[in-house]
């Protein structure tokens, strides 16, 4: 069993990092944003169920998406498949700005919390106390900003991402989706 990556291809540890992760950062889109919807409706219980929702899950999945950015730096990285030149770059800066925002919405969702003065609430079953002592509305807005960057960032750099792997799945065909399904066969 490849757990750890080689030069040849992703091990099992970052091919399941890599797709837990991703589910995760959907939910955390689709809750966001749906939360941010019905406040803009005026509901004001829908928006107070999906924010629940989003910090309690969020909570939960915090140790996973940092175990992802982790694993990325601690292991070996699989030789990047040959392109052009700008390719190459693009491919690399995406990936690790991708990384980078997801740190920012890591760091800048509990901040946001905790600086309005707010435990973590892990839906009603613990909550992670805030290390405030009271409210601090600069960090407050500070938090909120980079959540704001960090969520677009992320949605754009996604964009990227997917564009590239459909290309290299269906024009190039040169077998960068499947490394990132399975280890690569010796
Ligand atoms: C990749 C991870 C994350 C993504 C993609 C994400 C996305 C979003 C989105 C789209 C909103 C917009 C809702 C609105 O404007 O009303 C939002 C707001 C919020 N999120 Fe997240 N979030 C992430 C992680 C987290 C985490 C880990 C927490 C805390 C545990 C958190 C706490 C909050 C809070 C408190 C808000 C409302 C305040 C604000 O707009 O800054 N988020 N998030
Ligand atoms: C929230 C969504 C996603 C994020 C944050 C993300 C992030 C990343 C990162 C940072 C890498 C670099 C490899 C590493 O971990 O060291 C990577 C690789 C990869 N991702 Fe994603 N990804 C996401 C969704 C997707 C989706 C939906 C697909 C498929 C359509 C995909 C396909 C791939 C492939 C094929 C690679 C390997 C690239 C290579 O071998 O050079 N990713 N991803």
């Amino acid at each position: 069993m490849q757990w750890i990556n080689t030069e040849r291809g992703y091990g099992w540890l970052s091919i399941a990092l890599h797709w837990l992760a991703a589910f995760a950062i959907i939910m955390m889109f689709w809750s966001g944003f749906a939360a941010e919807n019905a406040g803009e409706l005026g509901d004001r219980a829908a928006r107070r169920a999906l924010m629940g929702f989003h910090i309690g899950f969020g909570a939960s999945i915090a140790l996973l998406l940092l175990a992802r950015v982790a694993a990325h730096f601690a292991q070996p990285r699989p030789t990047p498949i040959a392109q052009q030149k700008p390719l190459m770059l693009l491919s690399g800066a995406t990936h690790l700005l991708l990384l980078v925002s997801i740190l920012i919405q890591v760091i800048s969702g509990p901040l946001a919390v905790w600086s309005g003065g707010r435990d973590i609430n892990v839906f009603d079953f613990f909550a992670i106390p805030t290390p405030f002592a009271a409210e601090n509305e600069a960090v407050h807005e500070g938090a909120e900003v980079a959540h704001a960057i960090g969520r677009w960032m992320l949605l754009v750099l996604i964009g990227v991402h997917i564009a590239g792997t459909l290309k290299h799945a269906f024009i190039d065909r040169d077998g960068v989706l499947r490394r990132m399904l399975a280890p690569t066969k010796p």
